[in-house]
């Protein structure tokens, strides 16, 4: 059954967290919000699990109200039958990883087949040789699993992660992001996961609904939102945009021309239409698999960044390509 959201508001002394906001969220699938901290991510999950009250609107699984204004509805948290996984993982310093994951099941009382439970959790994440271990004697890595094992113990019918990799460095973030996607594909689990960071989001999202500034700006697949971004707030944060100075009808109109990076071509491109520009290259930046070319065109305002197979000395001049049919015109939402 889908998460509904109508309608959904929540302001703190006079600063808006969330105007209001609709929202589905499918069953089955991974679905991230995504924007910069303080856009209100973490308000709108706490709502769903129902640690925050809403001001307005509803929130249902199926026909089934957990939150509801108008009808004065409001379920506890304990009894909306969710998962959550936090950034800072919380789990019980004084508690074996045992205790941590059997938490859950102990107080909804559900206590039959404890043992085997907990340890199948334990299994599915790999840490069943550690479950009489207290959480100081755990890496970040394992720490975080357990924390996943509490969160899908109790067989929830969605589980809400508030950017659960924050917290760990770089590469093991990489390596958990990996981990995660699958353990919450293997249990056919539904995911509603909040993240600032545009990787993890492209990376493990079936759907990825884009905030800024307490709005949903946009909601799609990873492609869409990458290759169709409807906003120009979008198309900056997720991937790397070009900006053309707007020409007279795209400021009459109130939009901005913009391409991406692998789209500009060091050759002519045979049977498409393509401006060409005068561009000055101001540095090669070595990717390992690739150079980033950040250039300065003729007469443009923005610089730009276009991607090459190897080193082009700063101060070269030479002419660039761009396919019409790569040039997007934005909007500005806010
Ligand atoms: N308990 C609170 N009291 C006052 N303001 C809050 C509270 N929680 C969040 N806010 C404010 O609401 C806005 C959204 O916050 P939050 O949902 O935490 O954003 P995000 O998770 O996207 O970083 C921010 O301006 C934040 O300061
Ligand atoms: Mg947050």
């Amino acid at each position: 059954m889908d998460l509904t959201i109508r309608g959904l508001s929540k302001s703190f002394a006079g600063t808006t967290a969330l105007h209001p906001a609709d929202l589905t969220i499918r069953q089955g699938k991974f679905t991230t919000l995504l924007g910069p901290s303080g856009c209100g991510k973490t308000t709108l999950l706490r709502m769903v699990a129902g640690l925050e009250t809403p001001d307005e609107g509803s929130i249902a699984i199926g026909e089934e109200r957990l939150y509801d204004r108008d009808a004065r509805r409001n379920v506890p948290a304990e009894k909306r039958g969710l998962g959550m996984v936090f950034q800072d993982f919380a789990l019980w310093p004084h508690m074996t990883v045992f205790e941590n994951v059997a938490f859950g099941l102990r107080t909804g009382r559900r206590t039959q087949d404890l043992q085997s439970t907990v340890m199948q959790a334990l299994a599915k994440v790999r840490l069943e040789n550690m479950a009489q271990r207290y959480p100081h004697q755990l890496s970040g890595g394992q720490q975080q699993r357990v924390a996943f094992a509490r969160a899908v113990v109790t067989s929830p019918r969605l589980v809400l992660f508030d950017e659960p990799l924050s917290a760990l460095d770089a590469s093991l973030r990489e390596e958990m992001r990996v981990e995660m996607l699958s353990l919450v594909r293997d249990l056919g689990l539904t995911a509603l996961y909040v993240t600032h960071d545009q990787v993890e989001a492209m990376s493990m999202s079936d759907e990825i609904i884009v905030m800024q500034a307490g709005r949903v700006l946009q909601t799609g697949t990873p492609e869409q939102i990458y290759n169709r971004p409807d906003d120009a707030f979008v198309a900056r944060f997720i991937g790397r945009s070009n900006w053309l100075n707007p020409g007279e009808d795209e400021r009459a109109q109130g939009v901005l021309p913009m391409f991406r990076p692998e789209h500009l071509r060091w050759e002519p491109v045979n049977g498409a239409a393509c401006r060409t520009y005068d561009v000055e290259v101001l540095q090669s930046s070595y990717m390992g698999d690739r150079y980033e070319i950040h250039m300065q065109a003729e007469g443009q305002r923005e610089r730009w960044t276009a991607y090459h197979h190897s080193r082009i000395p700063s101060g070269s001049r030479m002419n660039v390509h761009l396919p019409l049919q790569r040039i997007h015109r934005l909007s500005t939402k806010l």
